[in-house]
């Protein structure tokens, strides 16, 4: 069987998370180049592929000559996540709690175990879709921030074990990007009209931008361009973290 199929039987079967594994073949969409590209050959993985960040970096991976062909891992991109509820930890239930650790954390487990041996076999690399709020937290959302900062402390570990096996694993950290989880959570704020106008003004270097500031990261620290690059958390923020502004 496939690898790819036998990743997506593992995740349908113990995980219920997972992937939209966008293994697509946009060529026909975005148009053919005979350009040399940064990920020209290697097959990618990526969870959370059908809509928002993951959607976008798929369609930059296939943009950058990455290809559909199973049999071989090159990369993981663990982006798969929910972020509700919007609550402070005592008011978050079980249920929610599970739902947020299954979904943004135990799938990379899960990834990792079953496309270990292929990474392996590539010297390939994996990403993770960390968040800034793991790293400088956020008000009433602590489950899903803890999801975050496990991220970015798992990213960390996974780099330090894994560079033996000269597999390079790093993270990114989105600030705001306008996708359904965020119009989701900007819905689930008590003036949701004033917390767009916040997002839009956080970030120094513009508007809350789309998933594509994203990809373009992705797409880097997945090539070789990144091969020296490892257990690296990075911001792709537009410095909303700097300073002292709200
Ligand atoms: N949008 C932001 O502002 C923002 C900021 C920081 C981090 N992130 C992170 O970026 C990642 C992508 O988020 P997004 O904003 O694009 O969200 P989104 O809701 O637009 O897309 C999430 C994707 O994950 C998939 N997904 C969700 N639950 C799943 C499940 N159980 N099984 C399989 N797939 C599932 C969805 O189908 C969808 O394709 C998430 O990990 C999120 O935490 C987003």
């Amino acid at each position: 069987m496939a690898l790819g199929s036998k990743l997506t039987r593992c995740f349908e079967r113990y995980l219920y998370v997972c992937v939209d594994m966008y293994a697509l073949n946009f060529s026909s969409l975005i148009g053919e180049n005979r350009m040399r590209r940064d990920l020209e050959g290697k097959v990618v993985v990526v969870t959370g592929g059908g809509d928002g960040i993951g959607r976008e970096c798929a369609v930059a991976y296939v943009r950058e000559k990455a290809t559909v062909k199973f049999g071989r891992i090159d990369a993981v991109h663990n982006n798969a996540g929910v972020s509700s509820p919007s609550k402070p930890l005592h008011e978050t239930t079980e249920e929610e709690w599970d739902n947020l650790q299954r979904i943004n954390l135990k799938s990379v487990y899960w990834t990792t175990r079953y496309a270990f041996e292929a990474l392996r076999a590539s010297k390939g690399t994996i990403l993770n879709t960390a968040s800034m709020v793991g790293l400088i937290g956020q008000q009433d959302h602590a489950a899903y921030v803890a999801t975050k900062g496990a991220m970015i402390s798992l990213t960390k570990a996974m780099a330090a074990d894994y560079a033996r096996y000269s597999i390079r694993v790093n993270a990114v950290c989105p600030a705001g990007v306008w996708t359904p989880m965020l119009e989701q959570w900007c819905a689930e704020q008590q003036d949701p009209a004033s917390i767009r106008k916040y997002l839009d003004d956080i970030h120094l270097l513009g508007d809350c931008p789309r998933g594509d500031v994203i990809a373009d990261a992705a797409v880097f620290l997945l090539s070789d361009k990144a091969r020296f690059i490892t257990g690296c958390i990075l911001p792709v923020s537009g410095g909303a973290e700097l300073g002292y502004r709200r």
